[in-house]
């Protein structure tokens, strides 16, 4: 990063974010790709190029875009969304139909579809190519907007190319914070002509940068170094998944559900229980009422896990 050439990428001159969004994009199977400062405005960018005020969404009822980015999407696109029941992490073609068949029936439009790959809320679950495929021809040719926050975790997980993973999506973002272990930055990736407008509404976020081919290089390394390593954080993820089915039996902890990096556990007295696994040097987070994710990535060892796992034996969980 320190050696990166840099450049005024206001102007498109910045020859490491170029090169970024030049192999992002390849990457994915799409014409162009756009470097931004975060996963929220690579969705809330999507949106805006794909919608108008008023226009209506289809997406998860707990997918990120609907309920972890503080109402945005109403505030920065005046969307509404046509939410439908998520509770392994999908939604089916079914559910997608029949949103689109109430336009039939005086119910609004609808414009978009937003889907996530893998499914946060979900677990971290991989939506393989033909589910995804299914959904998207349910939507008889809406754009598609892929939140693929994760999507190297669901690339290395289930061993199908990203560009396959992505292909019925018209835009596709991906966070190379995360697992992928950069200190800054998301991509999203679609048409030239998508792309094209997408640069203009990062300017008008204020999310244009200049010379940030200095975050762009630890992408890049990230991209070079990083994502084989994934694997390693599966397999940590799954020890834990299985450590806590057996200490914590009430906790609704799906072991076969664990395929990437993130590990739900059902607990009633989720602060207790996340100030106590602090106290021992374990840092989880809620993602909704006593409902206690824990993720694994680049900076969580064996050892770590290990730590983790004997402080999961003993945390005060009630029953
Ligand atoms: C599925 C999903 N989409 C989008 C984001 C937003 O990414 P960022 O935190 O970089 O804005 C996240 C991050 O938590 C996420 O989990």
């Amino acid at each position: 990063m320190a050696e990166a050439e840099v450049g005024d990428d206001g102007f498109g001159e910045d020859p490491t974010v170029r090169a970024l969004e030049e192999r992002y994009a390849e990457l994915v199977g799409k014409q162009a790709a756009l470097f931004v400062p975060s996963g929220v405005m690579a969705n809330q960018i999507a949106l805006r190029i794909h919608t108008k005020p008023g226009n209506v969404v289809i997406a998860a009822k707990r997918a990120h875009v609907v309920l972890y980015e503080m109402g945005a999407a109403a505030k920065n696109a005046g969307v509404q969304f046509a939410t439908l029941d998520d509770p392994d992490g999908f939604i089916t073609s079914q559910q997608v139909a029949g949103v689109i068949e109430g336009v039939a029936h005086h119910l609004p439009q609808v414009n978009l579809l937003c889907l996530e790959n893998t499914s946060m809320a979900g677990g971290g679950v991989v939506w393989s190519t033909q589910r995804f495929g299914a959904v998207v021809a349910a939507a008889q040719g809406l754009p598609v907007h892929l939140d693929g926050a994760r999507l190297f975790n669901a690339h290395i997980a289930s061993g199908t190319s990203l560009a396959d993973l992505a292909r019925p999506a018209s835009t596709v973002m991906s966070c190379l914070s995360k697992g992928l272990g950069a200190p800054v930055g998301s991509l999203l990736a679609g048409t030239k002509e998508d792309i094209g407008l997408a640069a203009d509404e990062r300017k008008r976020f204020g999310g244009t940068m200049r010379q940030a081919g200095i975050i762009a290089a630890g992408g890049l390394y990230a991209l070079k170094h990083h994502l084989q390593r994934l694997h390693d954080d599966h397999d940590r993820a799954k020890r834990l998944a299985e450590a806590l089915f057996d200490a914590w039996p009430q906790a609704d902890v799906d072991v076969s559900r664990t395929e990437t990096n993130i590990v739900l556990a059902n607990v009633e007295n989720d602060a207790e229980v996340l100030a106590f696994l602090a106290k021992a040097g374990v840092l989880a987070t809620t993602i909704a009422p006593r409902v206690i994710r824990f993720v694994t990535h680049l900076d969580v060892s064996d050892d770590d896990i290990d730590q983790a796992i004997a402080a999961i034996r003993t945390a005060p969980v009630a029953s």
